[in-house]
Order: C-alpha cells, then sequence, then structure tokens
C-alpha cells in the first residue's frame, strides 16, 4: 500500500521546502521529496539556492570582500596587514559548512513540521482517484500519492552551444562555486547576476576577469542611472566588461581554454583563459518529472503553465519558483510557495509581483524595487525623481563606501513611490524600507517625514525621498 498524504511537494528548494511548511502548518499531512545529494550521497534539501546559489555565492563574496579591504582599504583605517594570503581551501570549506548548517536547518525544519521528507526523484505516474502517485527513486523505490501536488523541480543553469559544461575548465554556477585555485585568467560570458557576482568574487582573490555580454546596453533591465554608476565602479575596480559582442567557438585544452569572439566593433579576437564561467541564463527544470504521464502542460521555454495563482493544466496540482514564469529569485519561489499552501488550505494566498526586491551582490550592491525610469518612459506615466549620493552621508563616509546613491521615483500627480533604486554600500537592507513603503501604497512624502536613525545609511533613503520634493537637507 502507498502512503497517502494530503499534499506531496517535489522539490525542496525555496520555492518547495517553505510550501511544505506552511502546509504543515495549516494542518495537512505533507511529504516533501528532493534528489540533491551532499558529497557523501547524504540529502541536501534547500535546492539550488542553498547548495549552488545565493548563500555559497555569498559566503564567497563576503571571504572576498574581507580579502579585499584587508589588501586595499584596512591603510586607510592605520592597519598594516602586510602579506595577506588567501587560502582558498579554507575560504570553500567554509562555504561548504555554510551550506551543510542550511540543508541541517531544513531537515530540522522538516522533523518539527512533522513533514515526510524522501531523499529520491518524484515522478508523476499516474492520476488516482481524488489525487496523483508519484514514485520516489531513491535508495530505495517508494510509491506514494497526494491529494494536491506542488512541484517546485527549480532550474538548471544554460550552456552555451558547442560549450558543454565540463564543471573544471567550462564552468556552470555549480562549478564556479568551487574552483580549487584563483585562476590567473578567467572569462565569463553573460554579465548579468551571476556573472558580476562571480567574477567580482574571482577578481577580488585576484584574477584577471574579462565578462563577454551580448547586449550593447549593460544591466538592461536596471534603472539606467544607477546601472552607469555600477558601471564606473566596476571598471575602477579593474572588472573588464565588453558589451556588445558575439560568442563564437570555444576550444578546451589542457591549458585552459580559448574564446572567440566578435566585439562590438566588428573586430574577431580570442581571449584565452584557465577558466570559463558561462552565466546565461536559466532553464525550467522538469527532468525526471515525468510530466507527460499525466498531461502536465509546458511551454515552449520547457517551464510549467500556470495562471497567476500557479495552477497548472491539471487539477490539484500547483508548479512554483524557477520552473515557472516571473523572476526566477529565491524570495519570489519562497512567496509562491506560502501562496499555494495558502489557497489549497481554501485561504486567499497572494503574491505582489510589483513589490518583489532584486539586489546584485556586488561592490558596491545594487538592489531596486518597482519601476526604473525608462519603464516609465515607456509606459508614459509622469514621474518625479529624486537623487541622494552616498558621498553625503556621514555614516558612508565613517564607513569609508561613498559609492553611490538611492533614487526615488514618485507619481507626479500623487507621490505614491513607483520604483527606487539603490547602488551603494548595503543596498540590499536598505531596499527593504522601500517595498514596505510600496506595499502599503506610501508616497515620497511619506517617507521623507519619518525619522530616520543618526548616523546611518537609510538617511540617505530619506533624503532621496525629500528631494523628490527638492529639498534635501543635507545636499
Ligand atoms: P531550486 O532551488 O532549484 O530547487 C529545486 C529542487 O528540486 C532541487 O533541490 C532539485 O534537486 C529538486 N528536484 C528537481 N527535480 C526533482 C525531482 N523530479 N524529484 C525530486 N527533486 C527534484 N536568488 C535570490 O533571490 N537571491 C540570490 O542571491 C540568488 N543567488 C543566486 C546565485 C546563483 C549562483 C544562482 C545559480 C542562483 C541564485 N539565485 C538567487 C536564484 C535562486 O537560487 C533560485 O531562484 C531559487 O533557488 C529557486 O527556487 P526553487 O525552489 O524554485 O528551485
Ligand atoms: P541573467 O539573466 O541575469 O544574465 C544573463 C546575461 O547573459 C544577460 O545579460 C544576457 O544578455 C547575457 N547573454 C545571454 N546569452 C548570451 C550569449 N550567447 N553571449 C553573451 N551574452 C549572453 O542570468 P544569470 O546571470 O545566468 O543568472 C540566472 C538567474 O539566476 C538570474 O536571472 C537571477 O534570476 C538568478 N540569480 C539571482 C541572483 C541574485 O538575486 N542576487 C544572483 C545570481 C543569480
Amino acid at each position: 500500500m502507498s502512503q497517502a498524504f494530503d499534499v506531496v511537494v517535489i522539490g525542496a528548494g525555496p520555492g518547495g521546502y517553505i510550501a511544505a511548511i506552511r502546509a504543515a502548518q495549516l494542518g495537512f499531512k505533507v511529504a516533501c521529496i528532493d534528489e540533491w545529494k551532499n558529497a557523501t550521497g547524504g540529502p541536501a534539501p534547500g535546492g539550488t539556492c542553498t547548495n549552488v546559489g545565493c548563500i555559497p555565492s555569498k559566503a564567497l563574496l563576503q571571504s572576498s570582500e574581507h580579502f579585499d579591504h584587508a589588501n586595499h582599504h584596512f591603510a586607510e583605517h592605520g592597519i598594516s596587514a602586510s602579506s595577506v594570503k588567501m587560502d582558498v581551501s579554507k575560504m570553500l570549506g567554509r562555504k561548504d559548512t555554510v551550506v551543510k548548517q542550511n540543508n541541517d536547518g531544513i531537515l530540522y525544519l522538516f522533523k518539527k513540521n512533522k513533514i515526510s521528507f524522501f531523499h529520491g526523484r518524484g515522478s508523476f505516474t499516474k492520476a488516482v482517484e481524488g489525487g496523483y502517485e508519484i514514485q520516489v527513486t531513491g535508495a530505495k523505490e517508494e510509491l506514494i500519492t497526494g491529494k494536491q501536488i506542488v512541484v517546485a523541480t527549480g532550474s538548471n543553469a544554460r550552456a552555451l552551444p558547442g560549450a558543454p559544461f565540463d564543471e573544471e575548465t567550462v564552468l556552470s554556477n555549480d562549478g564556479a562555486l568551487r574552483v580549487g585555485a584563483v585562476p590567473k585568467k578567467l572569462v565569463l560570458i553573460g554579465s548579468g547576476v551571476i556573472g558580476l557576482e562571480m567574477g567580482s568574487v574571482w577578481r577580488r582573490l585576484g584574477a584577471d576577469v574579462t565578462i563577454l555580454e551580448g547586449l550593447p546596453t549593460f544591466l538592461g533591465a536596471v534603472d539606467e542611472q544607477i546601472a552607469k554608476e555600477a558601471k564606473k565602479a566596476f571598471d575602477k575596480q579593474g572588472l573588464k566588461i565588453e558589451l556588445g559582442v558575439k560568442v563564437g567557438e570555444v576550444k578546451t585544452g589542457k591549458k585552459g581554454v580559448s574564446v572567440a569572439y566578435t566585439n562590438a566593433k566588428g573586430e574577431a579576437l580570442t581571449l584565452d583563459a584557465d577558466k570559463l564561467i558561462v552565466s546565461i541564463g536559466r532553464v525550467p527544470n522538469t527532468i525526471g518529472l515525468n510530466a507527460e504521464a499525466v498531461g502536465l502542460q509546458l511551454d515552449e521555454r520547457g517551464a510549467i503553465v500556470v495562471d497567476a495563482e500557479c495552477r497548472t493544466s491539471l487539477k490539484g496540482v500547483w508548479a512554483v519558483g524557477d520552473v515557472v514564469r516571473g523572476p526566477m529569485l529565491a524570495h519570489k519561489a519562497e512567496e509562491e510557495g506560502v501562496a499555494v499552501a495558502e489557497r489549497i488550505a481554501g485561504q486567499h494566498g497572494h503574491v505582489n509581483f510589483n513589490t518583489i526586491p532584486w539586489v546584485i551582490y556586488t561592490s558596491p550592491e545594487i538592489a531596486w524595487v518597482g519601476r526604473t525610469e525608462q519603464q516609465l518612459k515607456a509606459d508614459g506615466v509622469k514621474y518625479k525623481a529624486g537623487t541622494f549620493p552616498f558621498l553625503a552621508n556621514g555614516r558612508a563616509r565613517a564607513l569609508g563606501d561613498t559609492t553611490g546613491m538611492v533614487k526615488f521615483l514618485a507619481d507626479a500627480a500623487t507621490d505614491e513611490i513607483l520604483g527606487v533604486h539603490i547602488v551603494g554600500p548595503q543596498a540590499s537592507e536598505l531596499i527593504s524600507e522601500s517595498v514596505v513603503a510600496m506595499e502599503f501604497k506610501a508616497s515620497a512624502e511619506d517617507i521623507a517625514r519619518i525619522c530616520h536613525a543618526h548616523p546611518s545609511l537609510s538617511e540617505a533613503t530619506k533624503e532621496a525621498a525629500l528631494a523628490v520634493d527638492k529639498r534635501t537637507l543635507n545636499f
């Protein structure tokens, strides 16, 4: 007899494990299946985010930033730190420990919430009376049934045609997070989020880094003024970014890799490097799900087709996170997971796509919520803009990090905040205030009238809100 559950979640990334926890909180009998294995073959729940994404990349960004500070910024504080060395294997070991803490944390949460965890691959076999049968293929094979199924199978790195990932020389995000020694020369293809974050890590550690980007504009989805400011900072750091290139043949050999490309001027060039990281986006993952067994509809990109509320083409089957439309972000996956569990319980779960924040964890950090100036222009919306530079913020001066600005965009007639864009120190933390403000439909004047602690970086947010009405106090 197969074990029967109210809710079966396939995938324990941020979309899946959060959906499972919320469903358990709501009183359902829940199973969660995940196939990710750690180095010893044991379970490693947390998905891309925990194992080869958000968490390990931020661990390496932190370590490499400390190294960069010790080399380049301690002296300003009167600290002499000569012969600073980086032990790459220790840095990677620390990253692995952080990952394991997160894996273990999720296993603990499953126990705490009485969720049955199955380590293995979950595949649809057939529809059964009042639900679906799922086969779990792991150390042993089991059949379980669920009245409601939540698919949260995530995404995989997109490979460049003709240059498959070998994770030795041609690296996806997975290999990029476990390079055992600092490469002398590193090429990345794609100057999106991963390209900039991973490029920053290895540049800070001493690699000569070039990023080849196909589009002629840098960070096209980011507010132009903010992207320009960020680009200036990256240029100064020595992160080489070539825009408008067309990548040609990639050849690997004993000595590394050579990448042929045509630059924006039409010149044919070749770059030789020790390693190549390909970061040209991700593709939804339904490998092994056996979606066709039950007729689950996919779109031309391979994403599971869902409506605005994450309902798939099949009654009782839901899908969340990277495997469906929308931004591929962990917090978006989590919010969808919570909303789906609540909908299964007959509640009105809701995800506000207009207030999902984005963060790029480079130095300076880039963070935003809402629409950019170019989007507002394209939408024909009349707006007022206000900016405030960190150069005029006391806390930023004390930190020794005055790059960048906060930018507010508000409706010209109603003053409602339409977008907030930050490039600078701690942008990832600062953006939350603006997310809350937009969620509550606040005006720029509301933020301008709130008391912000002094000295704090958040005063730059208040000042940018004041700038919308041309009345900054410190600039
Ligand atoms: P995933 O996290 O991909 O999890 C899917 C899980 O399902 C995996 O564990 C997989 O093994 C399992 N699975 C798949 N198929 C099956 C099956 N048939 N049976 C059983 N198990 C299965 N986002 C942010 O918001 N902030 C960041 O800072 C950030 N940094 C990133 C850095 C990198 C390098 C990368 C690659 C991504 C980053 N992301 C970040 C994106 C983020 O990781 C994803 O948006 C997020 O992990 C998506 O969550 P998910 O639950 O949809 O899928
Ligand atoms: P991306 O979509 O952010 O960037 C891909 C870049 O590659 C784009 O600029 C694109 O124009 C370029 N590109 C595509 N094909 C190309 C080609 N053939 N030649 C040259 N350039 C090409 O994708 P990325 O960086 O791979 O990351 C995937 C996703 O993971 C992100 O979109 C994001 O959703 C998520 N992520 C989020 C992070 C965060 O929130 N801090 C960090 C890392 C990843």
